[in-house]
């Protein structure tokens, strides 16, 4: 039995009012078990396009919200943007270092280092995404990368501040592809993580690490019963409240 985080990466989708539908809809459906206890063992989390967040908020006590991403800077000239400043009132948490904004928007660790200090310093609990691209998997360097890359993302944190800090693995390979990773292999990674995350802090801490990957309902449960796997970051399945609602469900015999 153990904490779990389920949470939505709905990337570029939903107009407002199909965001706004979705969460009201979930919101129903989970209110059948507000006096179920589980219920608060499980984070229920979603990340809407930036616009949906305001009117988003507010609209469910189960459920909350963070932001896809955020920029290190305050405010000033920078086109296109958004700050903490800006969202904070609406989110609790702030997806950082996607894989999707490592690759297209080649966003470097240096930054993704610099959204973790400002996401922290706001107050906001950044879900940091790491994961290796399939080239890096089949050379065998999926822990090289890994290891590099939670180095360089966490350089400078004192451990208090690492402790705040949510992962995400996600195989580049596995993201939209309908190639998951097996339970086995996801642990295995897993169990590396939080021994390089022990190892960069000098604590040894249980930490808090998703798995995301074409996670849909027929596959979540496996992977969620592994030791080391507390939650999954889910992107098209997520897109469905049948099938999100499906892996929450599936989600709460495991708390
Ligand atoms: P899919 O679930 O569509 O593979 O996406 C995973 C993801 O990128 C979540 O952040």
């Amino acid at each position: 039995m153990k904490d779990l985080i389920i949470a939505a990466n709905w990337k570029m989708n939903k107009t407002i009012p199909e965001c706004i539908s979705f969460i009201s809809d979930l919101d129903i459906r989970l209110s059948q078990w507000e006096l179920n206890p589980k219920l608060k063992k499980l984070g229920i989390l979603i990340f809407p396009p930036a616009i949906s967040l305001h009117p988003m908020n507010g609209r469910s006590k189960f459920i909350s919200l963070g932001c896809q991403n955020i920029y290190f800077e305050e405010s000033g000239a920078y086109t296109g943007e958004i700050s903490v400043k800006m969202i904070r009132e609406y989110t609790e948490y702030a997806l950082i270092g996607h894989s999707e904004r490592r690759e297209i928007f080649k966003e470097t660790d240096k930054e993704i280092n610099k959204k973790i200090k400002t996401s922290l310093d706001a107050g906001l609990a950044p879900l940091l995404c790491i994961g290796e691209t399939l080239d890096e998997r089949e050379a065998d360097k999926t822990f090289d990368r890994l290891a590099e890359q939670l180095r360089s993302d966490l350089s400078g944190f004192p451990p208090i501040e690492i402790e705040k800090i949510i992962f995400a693995y996600e195989p580049v390979w596995a993201i939209g592809t309908g190639r998951t990773a097996t339970p086995e292999q996801a642990q295995e990674v897993h169990a590396f993580i939080t021994e390089e995350i022990n190892k960069i802090s000098g604590r040894e801490n249980k930490r808090m690490i998703l798995y995301g990957g074409s996670v849909k309902p027929e596959n979540s449960k496996e992977l969620l019963t592994k030791k080391d796997i507390n939650g999954a970051l889910i992107g098209g399945a997520s897109l469905n409240v049948e099938s999100f609602f499906a892996i929450i469900e599936k989600s709460l015999e495991l708390v």
